[in-house]
């Protein structure tokens, strides 16, 4: 089925919010996202060609391939944002753990409640505290967490996302005052404050110092036990640190990107099938 959204659709209003239960311990919903003979447009042009891709829990699957090949769209259409832009077109499916997201009546600001998404450039809001920053998602996605528990949740989020010690004395201070790496993982524990299914990372460090670079790596491994991570990356050490998995994009000579090979990152590495991969991976293109 081919998904046309002709116009941009802006998410419904929440009637009925979620409910976390911040006091409880939490339990790990992990989380297995499907995407199923996936093609997408732009406008006419069909930039991606039924890409089928598993992203298991408990992984870190790696999106690799010369830039152009459809990466950032993919990672779009896996919790809706493709949508938001005018002529865009999808066919396929996605499903998290099981259920297609793209199915009428599923809502849209639940999917990206559960599919959370960090970016290339990062993106706090400047003038809000660090702690202001971290429940800022809570509202717009209709997760309601009670006054007194919002102090834990923002400890246990900057904890997660490896930031805690480095703020824990000026959380009133603004966001935007924080370095670029700092900013980085305040989005990550955004990000995790609506407690996520899936987190999917467009580039996240390539704007970041090689240090800061680092802490966020180390952050993902931290985070890939309960949280399914998928990260696009231009940078072959990094997918081999950090990703357990890795699908290698490609869109040759104008065709729309597919996917040329995928496997574990390991043999991706070491023992690609396809000479293309191999060129690839060993920085001879792209
Ligand atoms: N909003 C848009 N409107 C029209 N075409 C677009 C739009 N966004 C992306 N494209 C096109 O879709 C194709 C895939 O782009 P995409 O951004 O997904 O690539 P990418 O693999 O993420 O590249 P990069 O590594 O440079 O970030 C490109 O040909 C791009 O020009
Ligand atoms: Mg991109």
């Amino acid at each position: 089925m081919n998904r046309a959204f002709t116009a941009r659709t802006n998410p419904a209003p929440s009637l009925a919010p979620v409910t976390a239960v911040m006091n409880t311990p939490q339990s790990v919903d992990r989380a297995t996202l499907d995407a199923v003979d996936v093609s997408a447009w732009f406008g006419t042009r069909k930039v991606l060609d039924r890409v089928s891709l598993t992203m298991n829990a408990g992984e870190v699957t790696a999106l690799i391939g010369p830039s152009g090949c459809g990466k950032s769209t993919f990672l779009r259409i896996l919790n809706r944002m493709h949508e938001l832009v005018p002529g865009a077109a999808l066919a396929g499916e996605v499903r998290l753990n099981g259920n297609d997201i793209y199915r009428q009546g599923e809502r849209i600001t639940e999917t990206r409640r559960r599919i959370g998404m960090v970016f290339q450039k990062p993106n706090p809001f400047p003038a809000m505290s660090i702690a202001e920053n971290v429940t800022a998602g809570l509202k717009l996605t209709g997760t309601s967490v009670a006054r007194g528990d919002r102090d834990a949740l923002v400890e246990e989020c900057l904890t997660k996302a490896g930031l805690w010690k480095e703020v824990k004395d000026r959380l009133r201070q603004p966001g935007g005052a924080l370095s670029g790496g700092q900013q980085q993982r305040l989005c990550i524990a955004r990000s995790l404050a609506v407690r996520p299914d899936v987190l999917l990372m467009d580039e996240p460090c390539s704007a970041l110092d090689p240090t800061s670079t680092r802490r966020i790596e180390e952050t993902i491994g931290e985070l890939r036990s309960e949280v399914t991570i998928v990260i696009v990356t231009h940078n072959m050490q990094q997918a081999a640190r950090v990703s357990q998995r890795c699908a290698f994009f490609l869109a040759e000579d104008g065709a729309p990107g597919h996917v040329v090979e995928q496997g574990g990152t390991d043999d991706m590495f070491h023992r690609p099938e396809d000479q293309r991969t191999s060129d690839y991976v060993n920085g001879r293109f792209g």
